[in-house]
């Protein structure tokens, strides 16, 4: 039978753009769950999307949209990222499915039965964004440590788990297990920062909003999201279901990845819920690093992100996922800029790589007709390209089993340029100039050719849609050749295959022409997530088409026909008083004149541009009949006409000659 391998992402937080920091854990999951399936093991690979929560649901009421609606959208765009990525995910988790809740209530009431969670009341410091309660000593300068964002005062009778009571285990977990939580400095800092300092019982209930897994018993309290979220790993493989056929099969997991800010959950309140549930622990997490931009994470709530499908669709998927794979030091930080990407394309991708490729190709066809051919000479420098093509998968191995990657892929590039000095060593060129050379020139071919082989073998969990060209471009249609089995004797492939040199598998790139075009479509999309955050005042043109329009240097306005325009009311007005919102840098809340015999409440995100003393008694013109939309809490009965450059000038329009208020803008 075969050895299973039960692995896991965290699941996503669908509150904003995905980015290639969210690709990160789930594309080094993938590598590392297609390289277990091809070492023969039964893998089971998990992810999904987290989506409870007061701060969803406070976004989506902000967007005047039902919650999950809100949420089945960017849920689709994550499923549609993880396609276009080649995620080979064998389960998709998303927290609202009835199946999860059914089983995060059976739960509960399983450990409420059990004395493990009691009721009580609580007061304390808690972050809504991080859905997290915090001590006074654990606030930095009075905010919270994840975030850095104010906390506010909560006060609620709330169900807690004794966390408490399984603080020795939990001790005796990460000191005495050195497998068990890894780098190993995490697992320090989890035995320092939190368990040495003594657990508190954990506050697993909320009543403070209603999105979320009912508590059955008291339908009040909705569960904690981290305890809704966590139990995903168990209910996804059918425990607390009818059929827990997946659990008994695959559980405990081999394999829990994911970022270092979200190791104390799993290192602390998830081993202690599974010990609570009197369930086998997982066998290992890892806490990797974070891709950073600059000296900031990259993140969803900071806006800083770059776009992973306008990565993959200018220079490839495999070109995105072999910088993720290969440029962060497993465990560490490490920074995203479009040069270090780019220059990895160029470097590894189109030199080391294509042109090996596309050289032995293109010497075949010269040399062979296209036909590789029978090894029947010798050159001083074939063992050594041996030997290192016969150790490849072992040192892949050695590295892949410490979840090191980049240094996994670091060994099979050495493969990769020891090749491509053995072109340089043995001169095919030259041999092919002297007929007494030709048994060496064949060596030779035959001997890059099996190489490549090699080398496109143990690539396939890492550049999923090169690996399968390549085995095209040298001919290998059997699947018994494309084995790590196959990879260990130098040899293997028998001579006579077709060899097609085609398209190159990377193309060249212009690192400047490219940073520069990079540097522009993120400007449009920084522009884009910030007009999302405040009131559109102008919205004209289609912002995607606009940014397809960059990439392609054109600039392009979608029309509307004159009925449209008709449709919209545009009024001179002035504005009467004008005042800052409370918490919101960007907005100013505004009384408006229109003529109508009433003031108007508009919410403007021009705080950046103007003060409240630039704007009162200014005419302005107004969308007046916008539907109403509130903005944080306030109903906003209209919007501001503005004009905005690339530049982030700001100017509002208004009439050049006085106008009565209510005048019809045409
Ligand atoms: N919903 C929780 C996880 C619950 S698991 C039971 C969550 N979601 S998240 O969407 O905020 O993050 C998901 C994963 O993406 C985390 O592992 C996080 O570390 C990772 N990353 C998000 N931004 C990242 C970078 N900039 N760099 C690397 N990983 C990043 O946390």
């Amino acid at each position: 039978m075969k050895e299973k391998y039960y692995i896991t992402t965290p699941i996503y937080y669908p509150s904003g753009k995905w980015h290639i920091g969210t690709c990160y854990t789930t594309v080094i999951c993938d590598a590392i769950a297609r390289f277990k399936r091809m070492q023969g093991m039964d893998v089971f690979y998990l992810t999904g999307t987290d989506e409870h929560g007061q701060k969803l649901e406070k976004v989506a009421a902000e967007n005047n949209t039902p919650t999950k609606e809100y949420i089945d959208k960017i849920v689709y765009e994550l499923q549609d990222l993880w396609k276009l990525l080649d995620i080979s995910h064998d389960k998709f988790i998303r927290t609202t499915d009835e199946y999860h809740k059914q089983a995060v209530q059976k739960i509960f009431t399983k450990l409420y039965e059990q004395g493990d969670i009691y009721k009580d009341t609580y007061e304390g410091k808690y972050c809504t964004p991080c859905e997290s309660y915090w001590t006074d000593t654990q606030l930095v300068d009075g905010k919270c440590p994840d975030c850095g964002r104010p906390v506010e005062i909560m006060k609620e009778d709330s169900y807690f788990f004794r966390m408490s009571k399984y603080q020795d285990r939990l001790i005796d977990l990460l000191e005495n297990n050195p497998e068990f939580l890894q780098p190993a400095t995490r697992q320090k800092e989890m035995i320092n920062n939190f368990l040495k300092p003594g657990l508190q019982d954990l506050c697993v209930s909320r009543t403070s909003f209603q999105w979320g897994v009912q508590v059955p018993f008291d339908t009040k309290h909705v569960v904690y999201v981290w305890l809704d979220a966590l139990t995903n790993y168990i209910t996804a493989l059918g425990y607390g279901s009818d059929n827990q056929e997946l659990f008994d099969k695959y559980w405990p997991c081999d394999l829990h990845m994911m970022g270092k800010e979200i190791v104390r959950f799993h290192s602390i309140i998830w081993p202690a819920i599974l010990m609570a549930l009197d369930l086998p622990l997982p066998k290992k997490l890892y806490g990797h690093g974070w891709l950073m931009l600059g000296s900031d994470k990259m993140s969803k709530s900071k806006g800083n992100v770059v776009d992973p499908v306008v990565l993959s669709e200018k220079y490839s998927v495999d070109a995105l996922r072999y910088y993720l794979l290969r440029e962060v030091p497993f465990g560490q930080d490490g920074s995203y800029t479009n040069r270090a990407f780019l220059n990895r394309i160029n470097s590894d991708l189109a030199n080391d790589l294509g042109n090996l490729v596309s050289r032995t190709t293109a010497m075949v066809e010269q040399y062979f007709g296209g036909i590789i051919p029978e090894p029947t000479g010798s050159t001083a420098f074939d063992s050594d390209l041996i030997s290192i093509c016969e150790g490849v998968y072992g040192n892949v191995e050695k590295y892949m089993d410490k979840l090191q990657v980049p240094e996994a892929l670091e060994s099979i590039w050495a493969l990769n340029k020891r090749a491509n000095k053995y072109i340089d060593e043995t001169c095919p060129w030259v041999l092919s100039k002297d007929e007494s050379k030709r048994d060496e020139l064949a060596t030779v071919m035959y001997n890059l050719c099996e190489c490549i082989r090699f080398l496109a073998t143990m690539l396939q969990p890492f550049l999923t849609s090169s690996a399968p060209k390549i085995m095209e471009k040298i001919g290998v249609t059997d699947k018994s050749l494309m084995t790590f089995d196959s990879i260990m004797k130098f040899g293997t492939m028998k001579a006579g295959n077709k060899v097609a040199k085609g398209d190159a598998l990377f193309a060249r790139i212009n690192v400047e022409k490219e940073v520069a075009e990079l540097e522009k479509i993120a400007d449009l999309c920084k522009k884009e997530a910030e007009a999302k955050e405040q009131p559109k005042e102008v919205k004209k043109g289609n912002k995607t088409d606009e940014k397809k329009a960059v990439a392609e240097n054109t600039i392009t306005f979608s029309e509307i026909a004159i009925e449209d325009f008709m449709k919209i009311d545009l009024r001179v007005g002035s504005v009467v008083t004008a005042e800052k919102v409370a918490k919101a840098d960007k907005l100013l809340n505004l009384t408006v004149d229109l003529g109508e015999g009433r003031l108007r409440t508009i919410v403007s995100g021009i705080a950046k541009w103007y003060t409240p003393e630039d704007i009162i008694g200014k005419s302005i013109v107004v969308v007046a009949n916008l539907k109403p939309a509130k903005l944080r809490g306030i109903m906003s009965e209209g919007m501001i006409l503005c004009a905005s450059d690339e530049d982030d000038n700001l100017s509002i329009v208004a009439p050049i000659k006085t106008m009565k208020n209510g005048s019809e803008v045409r």
